[in-house]
């Protein structure tokens, strides 16, 4: 009944929405349909997440410069990158790895820094790790920016009685050797840690498993994770990488292996032409920015098909989807270690960021938890330094003015648009989501990927009347426009002014190769 109320209003306003277009002139080729009084699922904060592993200079250099080091610090850890990082509201960070996480012995990071044992990040560069970044520093960090801690455990070289430790130095409030040593080691009360993930990428890096002998591992492995005073661990098991359904079909077939989980990962980076020439991330084409656009937009099917299969076993979307690395990954920085994934960020990698961004908050209701690779220096970060200096890139500030739909619900929406074309192949030009947060204030978020064209767009919002609103833009001259060090503001949001407000009709001009958000208003 619900529904059908719900199809009859939507089409009475398309009538509406037809002759005030008519009358005004508007353009319908591309709409935005907004109903504000039919709210979809919570968007999980964590959908907003971020990752940081042991590679190249992410955590080294661009988080952890250590107390004794003249850069302003807090308990060794850059302000500069914890000022920026607060301000986008991180909500969770994801922790040493990666396939750090499937060599890292989380004993050997502990303790007094001058009997921390050095090791070889065999993944990363095959750099000396001297483990000063350690737990203590890792709960400290995550203190600091007020966010959760996403922690990954070690199934391809570790143990379980190591990986039970390690959850039980962390969490657990009695008496007991670990808890001991951690309050010896300056910690006398346990810390709270939400996600904890079983392995990274087993099929891969992570031991190289068949689906089966992981899913019975994990089952193995997260038997002795136990919920310790009062912390709840939501355990991740790792799931696949892209569209291998397979792999999430025998996780989750068994309600044996179903109850060892609470969400299932998976990963999807957007490689433009295969694995082995990734492109530049500064120096480009129109082929290459479309081709991006394009792999990008894959991954809202890639979701649709786990989640077909998530459905089938678990109706009732009790188990979440996490999908906790993704971004794009280009060619490291000229003269940079190849071990280490540096890589610049430009305008193009902002429209990527609203592409996913939408995406993982339409498909909130099972998307829980997302991260980008990485926060800082690596692949697609939010943050680049170098020494004392920080830039902020273009996705950090995607993010910035994504933020406001954490824990906003999502609003039903229906997006007709234009296709943006190139050398024959289609895409839609348009990507849109929308939310309404606990105030009752609507955050529309869109993206233009049209590097040539202006677009018009009608956003007709049903359901409530709205009489204010303010915007953002993003954009810049070139689609290679990037903050470096010498120029860190030449992509920035400025206030946006480019819209009109008439009879609950919000009419935008979507400047070519830009990202808007709006906020509506009572
Ligand atoms: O983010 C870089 C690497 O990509 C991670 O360590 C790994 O999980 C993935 O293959």
């Amino acid at each position: 009944m619900k529904k059908l109320q719900l199809i009859l209003s939507f089409l009475l306003l398309l009538v509406g929405v037809g002759s005030y277009a008519q009358k005004e002139n508007l353009n319908t080729v591309n709409q935005l349909v907004v109903i504000a009084n039919h709210t979809g699922p919570i968007i999980s904060k964590d959908i907003y997440g971020h990752f940081s592993e042991h590679l190249g200079t992410c955590i080294y250099g661009g988080i952890w410069v250590g107390s004794g080091s003249k850069m302003p610090n807090t308990n060794g850890i850059r302000n500069d990158v914890l000022f920026a990082l607060r301000e986008i509201k991180i909500p969770n960070l994801r922790w040493p790895g990666g396939c750090f996480a499937d060599t890292y012995h989380w004993k050997d990071g502990i303790g007094p820094q001058s009997n921390r044992a050095s090791i070889i990040n065999t993944n990363w560069g095959g750099v000396t790790e001297d483990n000063s970044f350690g737990t203590h520093e890792f709960m400290k960090l995550t203190e600091l920016l007020g966010c959760d801690a996403y922690i990954n455990g070690n199934v391809g070289s570790g143990t379980v009685k190591e990986m039970a430790e390690w959850v039980e130095y962390l969490t657990s409030g009695s008496e007991s050797p670990m808890t001991k040593l951690r309050k010896e080691n300056g910690q006398e009360q346990p810390w709270k840690v939400k996600y904890f993930a079983i392995g990274n990428e087993n099929w891969g890096c992570g031991g190289n498993m068949t689906d089966e002998f992981y899913t019975s591992i994990m089952r193995q492995y997260s038997t002795f994770l136990q919920n310790y005073s009062g912390n709840q661990l939501y355990r991740v098991a790792c799931g696949p990488y892209g569209d291998n359904y397979q792999w999430t079909e025998t996780l989750m077939k068994d309600q044996e292996s179903r109850d060892r989980f609470q969400g299932l990962s998976i990963h999807y980076y957007t490689v433009v032409d295969g694995w082995g020439y990734k492109g530049s991330a500064t120096k480009f084409d129109e082929r290459e920015w479309f081709e991006t656009f394009r792999l990008n937009y894959d991954i809202d099917n890639i979701i649709k098909g786990h989640k077909a299969v998530m459905d089938r076993y678990d109706p009732q979307k009790t188990k979440g989807l996490v999908v906790d690395e993704w971004g794009n990954w280009f060619n490291v920085e000229p003269g940079t270690n190849p071990g280490f994934l540096n890589q610049q960020n430009t305008l193009r990698d902002a429209i990527t960021a609203a592409i996913h961004l939408n995406i993982f908050n339409q498909n909130a209701d099972r998307v829980k938890v997302a991260n980008l690779a990485q926060v800082v220096n690596v692949l697609q970060s939010v943050i680049l330094t170098k020494d004392d200096k920080m830039v902020l890139t273009p996705t950090y500030h995607v993010f910035r003015m994504f933020r406001d739909h954490q824990e906003a619900q999502l609003l039903n929406t229906d997006l007709r648009c234009e296709d943006y074309v190139f050398n024959g192949k289609k895409i839609p030009a348009i990507s849109a989501s929308a939310s309404i947060d606990k105030s009752g204030k609507i955050h529309i978020s869109l993206a233009n990927l049209n590097p040539n064209k202006e677009i018009i767009i009608t956003c007709p919002v049903i359901g409530d009347i709205f009489k204010t609103v303010t915007g953002e833009i993003l954009t810049a001259s070139e689609m290679g426009s990037y903050n470096s060090f010498e120029k860190p503001e030449t992509v920035k949001p400025v206030s946006f002014k480019g819209y009109k407000l008439r009879e609950n009709i919000l009419t935008v001009n979507m400047p070519p190769k830009s990202v808007v958000v709006l906020e509506l208003m009572k």
